[in-house]
């Protein structure tokens, strides 16, 4: 066993140490390479690249394995509470009975807005996209909570999450109500993270709105679901925001921008439109010629990391159809997504390239039988992945060997030359 590997350059050989995780592959330290070989590494898109020591989540994508703190998702997602997992992100374990009370208060009791923070909505047009809400209203937070803004202070630190944690479900219910026209709902402190959240978005002052137990269990099994995923582009924005000492305001908005993107959170709309636009059943060899001829992509299937199953689809799978029994809907869209689900899986185009369903081909139908529309999915997403985001600031921002992140490149324009004044140009 060699703990160091050798790279060899013309007539020079260097040694690069060998770093081992508590799992999965060990990692070839270049941190000193430029430095003694004046050779960059070389490795867009960091398909080989450990950015980041890090304790919080695991994935193996060959075996379909996720890991949140040790624990495999689907017990966390069977057996657990996203807050509960919220927790468990932020400060490593499960909470004891105590932990779990004294945490639950803290999110519950920082749920209210700023009276002043709506007026920042009605700024938006009416038909604006909630992600466009999402990111300017994130990062907005910052100018009414001055008072938890010094990332230095532990203290500050834990407020600051809190604040993120406890008040995204209500930024995100006021960006739905405020698209549809109807009024901000106050949270109750009675009611249970998910059930408040629900409670905000579809309550209106007409009637009294009634909790559905199942629905309730759903959207808390999406908020686990999306919980954390490691290095993804989105929680890498977070750590490089992060790295120059930004708070976490300003850091978690920058990582809802990127999860906006359709290659990352916005790919469950995306999904969904897409079986719209399929429409129905006999439609679908048509489409799949249209992937495999390179016009379009098939939304909603591969990963990056997960190259056999998304465990966390397999979930999201079951919860879906639970959703759809308990509300006695018969969507023909979910025809559709099941027959792509066996084409795509039965066809040699897909299964070379290991491109199976990932978690957003069945969220996006389960939240559109719960009533959102689809430009809210990615919302959701943002919502529930912000204690990953704050989770991996903190640790970030704890480790002793946090530095600003500075990638290199590889430059390939024009070397040096002089100014060539107007007159002579062309
Ligand atoms: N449909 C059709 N073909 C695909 C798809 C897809 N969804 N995804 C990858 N491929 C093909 C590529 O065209 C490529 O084919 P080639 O070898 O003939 O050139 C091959 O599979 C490898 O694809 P890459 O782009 O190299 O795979 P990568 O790991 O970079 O991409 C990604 C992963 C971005 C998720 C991609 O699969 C994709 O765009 N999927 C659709 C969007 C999506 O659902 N995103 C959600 C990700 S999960 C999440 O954020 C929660």
């Amino acid at each position: 066993m060699t703990d160091k590997a050798t790279l060899t350059i013309g007539d020079k050989s260097y040694d690069l140490p060998i770093l081992k995780g508590s799992t999965g592959p060990d990692v070839v330290d270049v941190r000193k390479f430029y430095g003694d070989s004046d050779h960059f590494t070389f490795d867009p898109g960091f398909t080989s690249t450990a950015s980041c020591e890090s304790k919080i989540t695991y994935i193996d994508g060959d075996a379909g394995i996720l890991l949140h703190r040790g624990y495999p998702i689907d017990q966390l997602a069977e057996k657990s509470s996203f807050l509960e997992v919220c927790h468990l992100l932020l400060n490593g374990e499960l909470p004891t009975a105590e932990e779990a009370t004294k945490f639950e208060h803290n999110i519950t009791y920082h749920t209210m807005l700023h009276a002043q923070f709506d007026s920042f909505f009605q700024g938006f047009r009416r038909d604006a996209h909630p992600m466009a809400i999402m990111t300017g209203a994130v990062g907005a937070l910052s100018a009414f909570y001055a008072d938890s803004l010094n990332v230095d202070d532990p203290k500050q630190r834990e407020i600051s999450a809190h604040r993120l944690i406890a008040k995204m479900p209500t930024i995100a219910a006021r960006a739905f109500q405020y698209s549809v026209g109807r009024p901000f709902v106050t949270p109750r402190n009675e009611l249970s993270y998910s059930e408040n959240f629900l409670r905000m978005c579809f309550s209106v002052p007409a009637e009294d709105w009634v909790p559905n137990p199942v629905l309730t269990r759903a959207m808390d099994r999406i908020f686990i679901l999306h919980a954390d995923h490691e290095q993804n582009a989105s929680t890498s924005t977070v750590r490089l925001a992060g790295s120059s000492g930004a708070h976490p305001f300003a850091c978690i908005a920058a990582g809802i921008a990127c999860l906006w993107g359709p290659s990352h959170g916005g790919a469950n709309q995306e999904a969904l439109e897409m079986l719209e636009e399929i429409g129905t059943v006999e439609n679908i060899p048509a489409y799949v010629q249209g992937v495999k001829d390179k016009k379009y992509k098939l939304m909603g299937f591969g990963h990056r990391v997960y190259k056999n199953f998304d465990p966390r689809a397999k979930v999201m799978q079951k919860t879906c159809y639970e959703v759809l029994e308990q509300l006695g809907i018969n969507d023909p869209l979910l025809q559709v997504a099941m027959e792509l689900e066996k084409v795509a899986l039965s066809d040699p185009y897909f299964i070379e390239r290991k491109l199976y369903p990932n978690i957003d081909f069945y969220s996006g139908i389960t939240l559109r039988a719960m009533g959102f529309p689809t430009n809210m999915f990615t919302v959701l997403f943002a919502l529930a992945r912000t204690v990953g985001w704050i989770s991996q600031w903190k640790e970030m921002f704890e480790d002793p060997a946090r530095k600003i992140g500075r990638p290199r490149q590889l430059y390939t324009g024009a070397t040096q030359r002089d100014y060539t004044p107007l007159e002579k140009r062309g």
